[in-house]
């Protein structure tokens, strides 16, 4: 029989439920704190921000949580995405290791991102929302925020963050397609963009600035609210469904991943393929090595302190703990714009801290370089971000050959690459840059963390 290629599953084998890591952590994350009263917040302090249903999800410790119908017709459009066996990169490779990718870019925005947008409009809906606002990076939750927001009738305001606006003038076009408005970060319309213009008119913005100018407008109506693209425990618990259907089709694959390898943004996409593995292992099951694969420029993970800060450059949300470069650090504009957040979720910081996870990091030229690689063997041209899980997943494969190993690597394909073709151009150009981050300013933002009592 030929080698198989692809593991599809059927839409009926589609997970029913998300899986929540809360329910089988060794210890429970950190409390969220009010950065007031610097004690732990209660569901009406979320309130102005989010439907009561995603703050139940948001402290839930059930492991399992139904995906409603509603979302569930959506999902299977595209889902269960397919997992793919890299035979063509192991044979480049010249690897004795078997490479899986679990491929995320078949989703209608192109990412792993409507995993979250689609359940974050239906509940908005649910509870009479009109309008939600949000923050984009790259573009990909923007974007997959402005289709749901279409299929369930809510208005969509985005500050996409502005080197990657700039860098990137189709993802707004495809928004606007979907109906949402999309203004660049920082913007004139809140008072947080205002005050950070008045400083620097040619600021190129920041997750951490987006996020604010977002909750500012969500938190001055009734009939708004604000979505989040990351980060956030409800969030990750969406994505749970990727490593859900990954474990299913490496059943089918008669195979199981020794090494598990995702890139980190604020580490939504990564935990989505890592939780549902992590979540065997803490009940039991073997040990996997997960590796969290950040950029050089904005890491979080690898070179952050492990505190309480705000997620937000205007200090509007509530202070959570992980690991952080200090809210005020304006990453440089690096092409992998979705990971340019200063901060990391607080469940994937734990993880860390506990040692059930590993972290690295990458610079984009060396990132693209493995991108390109991969193109040329498997035909996607992954997304910037996506690229540093395949340098990742690259650097195991290589690891395996020099120890002689045929260790089984499963790494997330995040997305593709199709409207981030300028940063392919300039890397071909040889224009793109090992952008180091400003010491003194990492410095001087990680001297801003708030002093919180132990
Ligand atoms: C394709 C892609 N991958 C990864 C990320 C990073 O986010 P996260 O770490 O939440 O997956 C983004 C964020 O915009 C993205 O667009």
């Amino acid at each position: 029989m030929a080698d198989t290629i692809k593991y599809l599953l059927s839409e009926e084998q589609m997970p029913k439920d998300w899986y929540n890591l809360a329910a089988d952590l060794p210890v429970p994350l950190p409390a969220v704190l009010h950065p007031g009263t610097m004690q732990p917040v209660g569901p009406d302090d979320l309130a102005p921000l989010f439907p009561m249903s995603l703050i139940a999800q948001e402290v839930s410790t059930e492991r399992y949580i139904e995906i409603p119908e509603p979302v569930q017709e959506v999902f299977r459009q595209w889902r269960p995405s397919p997992l793919f066996r890299a035979r063509r990169l192991e044979k480049a490779l010249g690897t004795p290791a078997r490479i899986y990718y679990k491929y995320e870019g078949v989703s209608p925005a192109g990412s792993h991102k409507p995993n979250t947008a689609i359940p974050q409009a239906f509940y908005n809906r649910e509870a009479g929302i009109r309008k939600l606002t949000t923050e984009t990076g790259a573009g990909q939750w923007g974007t997959s925020l402005s289709f749901a927001g279409s299929l369930f009738g809510i208005e969509v305001q985005v500050f996409q963050v502005r080197v990657s606006y700039n860098q990137k003038p189709y993802r707004r076009a495809v928004m606007e397609t979907y109906g949402a408005q999309c203004v660049a970060s920082p913007s004139e319309l809140t008072q947080s963009g205002r005050a950070i213009l008045a400083q620097n008119p040619n600021h190129p913005g920041s997750l951490g600035i987006a996020i604010s100018e977002a909750v500012e407008l969500a938190a001055q109506r009734e009939d708004t609210k604000y979505a989040l693209g990351s980060v956030l425990n409800h969030v990750l618990l969406h994505q749970t469904i990727i490593g859900q259907e990954a474990i299913a089709q490496l059943a089918m694959a008669g195979d199981d991943p020794d090494v598990i390898v995702g890139c980190t943004g604020g580490g939504s996409n990564f935990a989505g393929i890592a939780f549902p593995f992590l979540g065997l292992q803490l009940r039991g099951g073997r040990k996997r090595r997960v590796v969290a694969v950040e950029p050089a420029a904005c890491p979080s993970l690898t070179r952050g302190k492990y505190a309480y800060d705000f997620g937000d450059t205007a200090h509007l949300t509530p202070l959570t703990k992980m690991h952080t470069l200090g809210s005020t650090f304006t990453p440089p504009g690096f092409h992998a714009g979705g990971l340019r957040y200063h901060g990391m979720a607080p469940m994937v910081s734990h993880l860390k801290e506990l040692g059930l996870i590993e972290a690295t990091a990458y610079h984009q030229t060396a990132c693209f370089e493995a991108g390109v690689a991969f193109a040329r063997a498997e035909g996607i041209v992954p997304a910037p971000e996506a690229n540093h899980a395949v340098k990742g997943a690259i650097e195991e494969a290589l690891r395996c050959k020099r120890e002689g190993k045929s260790e089984v690597i499963l790494f997330n394909l995040c997305g593709h690459g199709h409207f981030d073709m300028q940063a392919y151009t300039d890397y071909f150009a040889g224009k793109l840059q090992d952008l180091n981050y400003d010491e003194a300013e990492l410095a001087m933002a990680l001297s801003g963390l708030p002093s919180v009592p132990a």
